[in-house]
């Protein structure tokens, strides 16, 4: 599993690129600009194209120092790229496009954290509490409370004041949105004008508690901490926005009339669809995916990097492009410098598991570790220490490891534990309780921790 397959013929690649890039502009000018979301792929009609145009020349390269050879796109990603710097990118179909064709992915993928994180707020998604004695916060000034209610089907949120016995309802707003599956937390958006904004409570799982959200503490301007579309690019597949026009106006508040492919989704990773599905309903016999990014051809670097645009981390970045222009296959580069300093850093709640991948020795001294060697994002494989060592056994033998052989099968079923403990992030933090609360995080330096490989070896003879 851990073998790449190597890039494919990269003529080969590029004719047919270049091909199916031709048939692309011919079927969208056709179509034009519209088909988006709501249309099912059954919906389309076959639609003659006209004598496709040339495809645009290859711009030149940019005239930059040298590269080392790690940092330079493969000619396959050249391509790819290219093809996807133009407007076709935006016809996104929603993951519900894919389960005709794709049905094994889609079942299983649908059970992911990923497809989880953001939704529509209801009984489902929301896991917050609303019942008597547990819908209240208490803060640390005994006369604000936040209370938490459900009525009509619908959720709601109150900035409560008691003073001398007379409860005050200060603002109350409706759970619109759900973000986070819930593994760690869920933070919540109500929409006020057609923008976005966050609730002040949020659920934090560890304590399976309603809290402040993140960085809220008393004193603050509760209901004024606007959601901006940089925040939901991580956390929705994509925004078509109301008022059509060029990527720039996602920058502008996202106007409720705007359409939202909620949940981290298949076109998120593997970009937009709809040229894909319209080929492949044309073309039924056709076995290879055609208009589709492969994103096992795609260099390690620029695999790690279709994870690490998330996964790197969500502060100190400065963007160079407008929120939801981002694809897969694109080197982060092109979107934003990174400004922090060069060591990984503690993890925060946005991770950084690639800057800490990219340090440890299994991916500086193998050609081949990229995420997907532990990870198969089309299913929900949390909680399985035993799968994922079977990964570590595909590079690693169990009598590499000194206290892996003395401990027998359980060291075998449990690399782990010793190897990527469980940590308390210094910059993740939830204020509740009159304290600061240190959200764990799987540590994703893989190295020996002597003390977490003790106690793990404690926790195994108290067994
Ligand atoms: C009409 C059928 C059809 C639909 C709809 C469809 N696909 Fe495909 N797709 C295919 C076929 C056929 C292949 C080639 C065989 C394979 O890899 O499964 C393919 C291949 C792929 C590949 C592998 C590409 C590669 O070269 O590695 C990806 C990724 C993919 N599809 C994603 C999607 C996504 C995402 C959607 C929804 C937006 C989608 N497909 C919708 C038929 C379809
Ligand atoms: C650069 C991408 C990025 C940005 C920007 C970002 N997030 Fe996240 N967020 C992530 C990733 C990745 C995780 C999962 C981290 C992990 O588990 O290591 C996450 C986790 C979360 C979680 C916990 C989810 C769970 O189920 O445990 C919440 C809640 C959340 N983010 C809310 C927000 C909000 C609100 C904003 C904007 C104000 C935001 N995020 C901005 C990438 C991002
Ligand atoms: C979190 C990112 C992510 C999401 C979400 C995702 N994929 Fe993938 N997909 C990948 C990666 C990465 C690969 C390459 C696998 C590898 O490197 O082994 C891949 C590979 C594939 C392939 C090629 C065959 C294979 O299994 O290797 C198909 C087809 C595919 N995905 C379809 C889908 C469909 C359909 C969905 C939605 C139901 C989906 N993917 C959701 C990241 C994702
Ligand atoms: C669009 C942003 C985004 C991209 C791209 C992305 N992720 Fe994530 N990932 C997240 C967020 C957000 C979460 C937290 C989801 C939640 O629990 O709500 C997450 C969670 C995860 C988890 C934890 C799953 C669980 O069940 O707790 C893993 C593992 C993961 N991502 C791996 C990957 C890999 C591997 C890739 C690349 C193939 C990838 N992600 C691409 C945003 C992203
Ligand atoms: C793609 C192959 C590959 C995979 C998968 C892999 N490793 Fe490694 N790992 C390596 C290589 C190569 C080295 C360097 C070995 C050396 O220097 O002799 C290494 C080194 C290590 C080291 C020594 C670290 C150090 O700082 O010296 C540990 C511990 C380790 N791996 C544990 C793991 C565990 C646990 C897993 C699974 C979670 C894993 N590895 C998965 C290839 C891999
Ligand atoms: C050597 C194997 C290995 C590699 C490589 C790897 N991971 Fe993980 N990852 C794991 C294991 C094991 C877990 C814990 C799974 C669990 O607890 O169920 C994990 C958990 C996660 C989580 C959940 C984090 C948390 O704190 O709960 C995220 C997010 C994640 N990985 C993302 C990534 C990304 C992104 C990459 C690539 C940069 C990556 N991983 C590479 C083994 C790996
Ligand atoms: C009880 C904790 C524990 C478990 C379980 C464990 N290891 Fe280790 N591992 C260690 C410690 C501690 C070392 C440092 C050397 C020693 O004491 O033998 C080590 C050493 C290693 C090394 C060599 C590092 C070097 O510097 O050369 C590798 C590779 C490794 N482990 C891989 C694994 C793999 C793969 C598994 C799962 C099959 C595993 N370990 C299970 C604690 C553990």
């Amino acid at each position: 599993m851990a073998e790449l397959t190597p890039a494919p013929k990269k003529k080969a690649t590029l004719a047919a690129l270049a091909a199916c890039f031709a048939i692309v502009l011919g079927v969208i000018g056709a179509l034009g600009y519209w088909i988006h979301l709501e249309h099912q792929p059954q919906d389309f009609t076959r639609i003659e194209a006209p004598a496709p145009p040339a495809p645009p020349p290859l711009p030149a390269p940019a005239k930059t120092p040298a590269k080392t050879a790690a940092e330079e796109p493969a000619p396959s990603d050249r391509a790819v790229d290219d093809w996807r710097y133009r407007r076709i990118g935006d016809l996104y179909l929603g993951p519900d496009g894919c389960r005709d064709c794709h049905r094994v992915h889609y079942e299983t993928a649908s059970q992911t954290a990923h497809f989880l994180d953001s939704a529509p707020a209801g009984r489902d998604t929301v896991l917050g509490h609303f019942e008597a004695g547990r819908n209240v916060v208490k803060t640390l000034d005994p006369t604000l409370t936040f209370e938490m209610e459900a009525r009509d089907g619908r959720f709601w949120q109150s900035e409560v004041r008691t003073k001398d016995g007379q409860r005050k309802v200060v603002q109350t707003e409706r759970f619109e949105l759900v973000v986070g599956s819930g593994v760690k937390g869920q933070t919540y958006i109500y929409l006020k004008d057609g923008a976005l904004f966050q609730l002040p409570i949020s659920h934090y799982t560890p304590l399976d508690t309603w809290t402040f959200s993140p960085s809220f503490k008393e004193g603050m301007d509760y209901f004024n901490r606007p959601i901006l579309p940089r925040c939901l690019e991580c956390h929705v597949t994509h925004v078509t926005p109301a008022t059509p026009g060029p990527p720039a106006a996602h920058d502008a508040a996202l106007a409720g009339g705007g359409e939202m492919i909620l949940g981290i989704t298949c076109e998120k990773c593997h970009g937009p669809g709809a040229a894909h599905a319209m080929y492949h309903r044309d073309h039924p016999k056709e076995t290879q995916g055609k208009l589709m990014v492969s994103l096992k051809g795609l260099s390690r670097v620029r695999q790690v990097e279709t994870c690490g645009f998330c996964h790197s981390g969500a502060t100190l970045k400065k963007p160079l492009r407008p929120a939801f222009t981002w694809r897969p296959g694109r080197p982060l580069s092109d979107f934003f410098v990174d400004i922090r300093p060069k060591t990984p850093g503690p993890p925060e709640v946005h991770g950084n598991q690639v800057a800490l991948v990219q340090a440890s020795a299994c991916y500086q001294k193998s050609e081949t570790l990229t995420c997907t060697t532990c990870h198969d994002v089309h299913k929900n494989e949390r909680g399985q220490p035993a799968l994922h060592s079977k990964r570590c056994l595909s590079c690693h033998q169990a009598e590499h490891c000194g206290k892996a052989k003395a401990l027998g099968p359980a060291a075998a079923e449990n690399c782990i534990d010793c190897h990527m403990p469980m940590q308390e992030s210094k910059g993740a933090h939830i204020w509740h309780g009159g304290k600061e609360n240190y959200i764990p995080f799987r540590s994703h330096l893989i190295k020996v921790y002597p003390e977490e490989s003790d106690a793990f070896i404690k926790k195994l003879k108290n067994k």
